[in-house]
């Protein structure tokens, strides 16, 4: 190609991937499937390769660049990072409007906004190119942690200025954050390597931001939502759902779930709408953030030395709680790995009550050192299981011995064995508390979505001999669920028809719900749509496998691995006589 053909081409290119990082990143419905993304990509980087003079700092594939540091500068904000004044007491919000009311002698508009539960970052661009970006630090200076917001698909490398004009110099504030699925995978891969987990998404969020190294922060999808402009040379702006269009045309994401509001009971019925939504969202929220609408009157009242007078955190209840261990037990899950479970005495968190909670492996037992006995701090995240974060010391209180791991399943009495920090019972096709662990994983929303079969069922049915392994399900009638406790006429009906319903869910479900080693909803998504059948998966080798984007030598292993096992293809081969669709 002519070097002319090839700038255009690259500059084309850069266009389309910029449009498919925004339709995917920030507007949340992606356009073409990944490997057609990576196939833009890849031709791009292979262009920049034959021309590295063509290569420009906010190229889509300049996200991750840069070496290690062995620290952070310290940057100025281009304006005070402030922080929230806040309270859940309703008494307070009141005081809030009140003050308000009376310093700018009207009744004020305001915007209400989820308070994000991340860590606050300032993004600097000038001449629409992203510079420089921090952490809040103490308000006045932070951190330059540039390279590694760089790799945050939702932060723009360059700014959009074919809607609205690019201010010369913009300084933006926004909220980082980790998704509860994200933050659990992430948890999972370190406990599996070896390594402690962090007690919350939030911590997660700080430890990647903070990271020396970004190609680590690129492994870790961190997100973004933007609400606030610090500064900029020339800002045509007089309100905050103005400042919300504003960001949105530059191509960055604003505060989801924000709404107008006037009065202290718009704000409560908002705080309260919230909650009830809060473990359904897919990211941690601690309250509601009520912001004088109109800028001008922020500057009317102004700020104290650390809160500004125009906003108000109206917090939740926090999602932390002390209570005492009663026991530790062994759980066995659907995988064989028998996790350490902190029984304790039960304690409302967050508004659910909590009895159980886990500590993650024998090492992690060990690391915090709980006891039988102990109080303990356990925290809550969505939907979660919550988890012990931390022993709270009572100083000359006896302790007991510390806890063991048994020798033998506490489900099928097979020895255990040990593979790097996890214990594991090696039955995997006959332990009941195994193949319980598959029916449920198999009824589980993102998988088959089966109303009705939770924990509790799914060990019932085991336990009675009804379900042996996972195509016994299907053959289950109406006789085999009434006698059963907690059955009748009508919930075994009802099950039956979920069960029913779910033998005709797409293929990416059904992968999922299998429970194959490494296949989380993504990869199944993405193995469903490029082998289109599960007799075309099943055949495929690691080569083939491997073509999938997403899925590394690893994973096709493991894939290959779990369709080869003759009790894994004996158990598919029923399924398709006739049980799933
Ligand atoms: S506005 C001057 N809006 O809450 C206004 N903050 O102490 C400053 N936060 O440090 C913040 N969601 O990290 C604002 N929608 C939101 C927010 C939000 C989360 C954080 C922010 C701040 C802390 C309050």
């Amino acid at each position: 190609m002519k070097r002319r053909a090839v700038a255009q081409r690259i500059d084309e290119l850069r266009r389309e991937i910029r449009r498919h990082d925004r339709l995917y990143y920030v507007e949340d419905r992606p356009e073409i499937s990944d490997e057609a993304y990576d196939e833009l990509f890849k031709e791009l980087q292979r262009l920049e390769q034959e021309q590295p003079d063509l290569c420009s700092p906010d190229s889509p594939t300049q996200r991750v660049a840069g070496q290690p540091v062995a620290a952070f500068p310290t940057v100025v904000h281009a304006a005070p990072m402030l922080s929230l004044d806040s309270d859940k007491d309703e008494a307070a919000l009141r005081r809030f409007h009140e003050r308000l009311v009376k310093a700018l002698g009207r009744e004020p508009r305001y915007t209400l906004e989820p308070k994000l539960d991340g860590l606050s970052v300032e993004v600097v661009y000038e001449e629409g190119l992203l510079t420089r970006a921090s952490t809040r630090g103490d308000g006045l200076r932070g951190e330059g942690i540039t390279a590694n917001v760089r790799t945050i698909g939702a932060v723009p490398l360059g700014l959009e200025g074919e809607r609205r004009p690019v201010p010369g110099i913009l300084a933006v504030r926004g909220e980082v954050i980790l998704r509860l699925a994200d933050f659990e995978a992430l948890n999972e891969r370190l406990l599996a390597e070896g390594k402690p987990p962090f007690a919350n998404p939030r911590n997660a969020a700080a430890g990647t931001l903070r990271q020396l190294d970004p190609r680590i922060t690129a492994e870790r999808p961190l997100d973004v939502y933007f609400y606030d402009v610090l500064a900029a040379d020339h800002l045509p702006l007089s309100t905050q759902q103005e400042v919300f269009a504003a960001l949105a045309d530059w191509g960055m994401k604003p505060s989801p779930l924000a709404r107008p509001a006037t009065t202290v009971e718009e704000i409560v019925a908002f705080h309260g709408e919230l909650l009830a939504q809060r473990d359904t969202l897919d990211f941690e929220i601690d309250g509601v953030v009520v912001k004088l609408d109109d800028l001008a009157a922020r500057d009317e009242v102004g700020a104290t030395a650390r809160h500004p007078r125009w906003a108000f955190a109206f917090k939740f209840p926090p999602r932390k709680e002390v209570t005492r261990v009663e026991r530790i037990t062994a759980s066995v899950g659907r995988t064989g790995v028998v996790t350490p479970v902190a029984l304790m005495r039960p304690v409302e968190i967050g508004g659910v009550t909590v009895a159980r909670a886990t500590l993650h492996n024998r090492e992690e037992v060990e690391r915090k050192d709980v006891r039988e006995g102990d109080l303990v701090r356990v925290q809550r995240a969505g939907d979660v299981i919550p988890q012990v974060v931390e022993r709270v010391e009572e100083p000359g209180r006896e302790r007991p011995d510390p806890f063991r791991m048994p020798a033998a399943c506490p489900s099928c009495g097979t020895a255990l064995v040990e593979r790097g920090p996890f214990t594991v019972c090696p039955n995997g096709f006959d332990c009941p508390a195994q193949v319980a662990g598959r029916i449920q994983h198999l009824a589980s929303r993102d998988a088959l979505d089966i109303a009705g079969l939770g924990e509790e069922r799914a060990r019932l049915l085991v336990e009675r001999g009804l379900v042996r392994s996972l195509p016994d399900l299907f053959d289950l009638q109406e006789g085999d669920l009434v006698p059963l406790p907690g059955f009748a006429a009508r919930s075994a009906a009802n099950l039956l028809q979920g069960i029913r319903r779910g033998a005709d869910a797409e293929l990416a479900r059904f992968l999922y719900g299998l429970g194959i080693p490494e296949v989380g909803v993504k990869v199944a998504r993405d193995l469903a749509a490029h082998f289109g059948s599960l007799a075309a998966l099943r055949q495929a080798d690691e080569a083939a496998l491997m073509q999938v984007p997403g899925v590394g030598p690893r994973m096709a292993e493991q894939i290959v691995a779990f369709f080869a096992e003759p009790r894994n293809a004996a158990v598919l081969d029923r399924l398709l006589e006739g049980r799933v669709r």
